[in-house]
Parts: structure tokens; sequence; C-alpha cells
């Protein structure tokens, strides 16, 4: 059928967004395990009406020019989009699409799970049991700091930092935030949620956990002197984006033990290169990029990405845009 819509799909994705692309367009899917390479990229969005793109995926000029004048949409496989350059799409009339709130929940789940692993030191007593060195119950084996009745430090306190804060509340801790401005109080005090600056809160932070969008402002926002602030005993989590956190100041500080210790779901690069100081400390778990995979999850992103999809090269409003910037 010559006048259905060609949309052109970065990856796999789960077939609950793929089956609704299908039935809609001619669908050309990327079906590579690795993404495609910039040249296959550039080759495979000529000439389309819409494209489902990844994080991985850089949207910029250079993109756009290579779609031409017939794109429409850009429909991003993530809540996160600083892969696109949205001004570059706006001023060509591209709406972008990205997958809010679905991931909110699962993505705090991870954000715990990785606070708590780190704490009580899971990767260590797995890696322990497994090299064959468990021989008696030992009172001082693998000790770690409790998360119950400790203070949380939300930095970024949108839907995610939010989400996590519930889960803190039911684990009796003190809930500290910080944000770019302090919320009302019906969204704080159910949660017993306290506003502080930043030079406030990591200082009384058992744990540190960021949630905030990548933006020039927040890139290295833990750096030397952040994480200077912090407390020695602290744990670092990040499922916001790599490059909030200096990498090479966390390194050292976890090294130096200016802080305890720290779990990431994101790096700057991804992957980690295996030559990182990181991958080589027993007090920073890094995993890859997981904080939205549960199955229920990833398929309510690839119908939200396939609706916006559909939608854009329709010529009709996304049902979740990413406004232009202003
Ligand atoms: C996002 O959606 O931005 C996550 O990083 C991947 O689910």
């Amino acid at each position: 059928m010559a006048d259905r819509p060609k949309a052109f799909v970065a990856r796999r994705i789960p077939e609950e967004g793929l089956d609704l692309v299908r039935a809609a367009c001619e669908m050309d899917l990327w079906d590579g395990a690795l993404p495609p390479r910039r040249d296959e990229l550039l080759r495979r969005i000529a000439g389309v009406d819409g494209a489902l793109t990844l994080l991985t995926d850089k949207v910029d000029d250079e993109f756009l020019d290579a779609a031409g004048p017939g794109l429409r949409v850009v429909s991003n496989y993530a809540v996160g989009f600083d892969n696109i350059d949205v001004a570059a799409c706006a001023r060509r009339g591209v709406r972008v699409g990205n997958t809010p709130g679905v991931l909110t929940e699962t993505t705090a789940d991870l954000a715990f799970a990785l606070m708590m692993a780190a704490a009580r030191r899971l990767p260590e007593g797995s890696r322990f049991v497994r090299d064959g060195n468990w021989k008696t119950w030992d009172p001082l084996l693998l000790l770690g700091p409790d998360v119950h009745g400790s203070t949380i430090g939300i930095v970024g306190f949108g839907r995610i930092g939010q989400a996590v804060a519930r889960r803190a509340h039911g684990f009796g801790m003190e809930i500290l935030y910080h944000d770019l401005e302090s919320l009302p109080s019906s969204v704080t005090e159910p949660l017993g949620a306290t506003y502080l600056p930043l030079e406030q809160l990591l200082p009384r932070s058992d744990f540190v956990t960021l949630h905030v969008n990548l933006s020039p402002v927040t890139r290295h926002l833990i750096n030397d002197e952040t994480l200077a602030q912090m407390k020695p005993t602290a744990v670092l989590v990040n499922t916001s984006r790599g490059p909030v956190v200096d990498q090479a100041a966390l390194a050292a500080a976890l090294r130096d033990g200016v802080i305890w210790a720290a779990a990431l779901d994101v790096t700057d690069p991804e992957p980690i290169p295996m030559s990182d100081p990181l991958v080589g400390l027993d007090n920073c778990l890094i995993v890859p990029h997981i904080a939205s995979a549960s199955r229920a999850t990833r398929g309510k992103m690839a119908e939200m990405a396939a609706e916006n999809l559909l939608a854009g090269v329709r010529g009709e409003p996304l049902p979740t845009e990413v406004p232009p910037p202003a």
C-alpha cells in the first residue's frame, strides 16, 4: 500500500509497540542487537515520515537533514530526551514524543533496590558465596548501614523522585529533597518531605539519590566539591543520566573514603569502559541502565512510543509530546 506512512524503528522493542506500527505504517525495523552505526542510521531514515528512536540515537540537525522534509515526528522510547535536539526539531516542525509516567514506579523500584543492595552489600555477599568463602556465620561479616530510619536526600523531586519518597516513607526514613524550587505542601506533607538547598541536603543525607534531567545545569552536579559535602558514610545512587556525576571525581571519592559507596544504573559513557576505575571498586555497584526494565513497563513504553509515532505521522497532536523550547 503505497500511501501508508513510512516509519523507521531504531531497535526491536516489545511487540505491543511493533504491532501498532506494523498495522499502520510501512515499517523498517533495525533488528540489530546493537544500535545502527551512524551512517546506517542516516541512510535508513532518509525519506521517512516518522522515526521511533532510543536514547542511543542522536537526533540532531544532521539526522534531520538526512531524514528530509517529510519527517513529521521523532518518538523517543524513553522518558528522557537528552539524545534529541528538541529545538532543532521544533525549527523544522518535527514533533517529539517521549514516554513519561509509565516508568515512574518501576524506576523508583530500581533506585530503591540499588540503595538497599549497596547498603547491605548484596553483590559482595553473592560473590563471597560463589567464590567459596562462606565458612561460618561471622558477626563482623559484610556490615553496612541500615536503610530504615535513615535520612534520604532526593535530588530532583519530579514524578520519579516523589515515587522514591513514597518508598522511603514506608521505611521510616527522614526525607529531604532538592529541586529548582520547593513544591506545594499538598505534595510534600503526606510524605513528610523537607526542601533543602543542595549544600544543606548533602551533609545531612545517609543516602543521596539523583532524579534530575540532564541539562547544562545538572551536568557534573555531583563533582569533587559536592562529594566532599556528603557524609563519609553516604551512599550515592544514580538512576538519572550518567553525566550528572563526574565519574573521575566519584572514583576518587570512593577510593579515598570521601563517601562510602555508590550504586549506578547509568554511566558516562554507556556502556562504561572496563578500564574505568569505577569498575574495579567493590564499593561501586553498576548495572546496565535497567531502571525501567520490567516486562510490563517496557511493554507500556512500547505502546506509548508507537502511539506518539502514529499520531505524529497523521499530523495529530502526540499523546505525550515534549513541548518545544520557549
Ligand atoms: C528513560 O526512559 O529515560 C530511561 O532512562 C530508560 O527507560
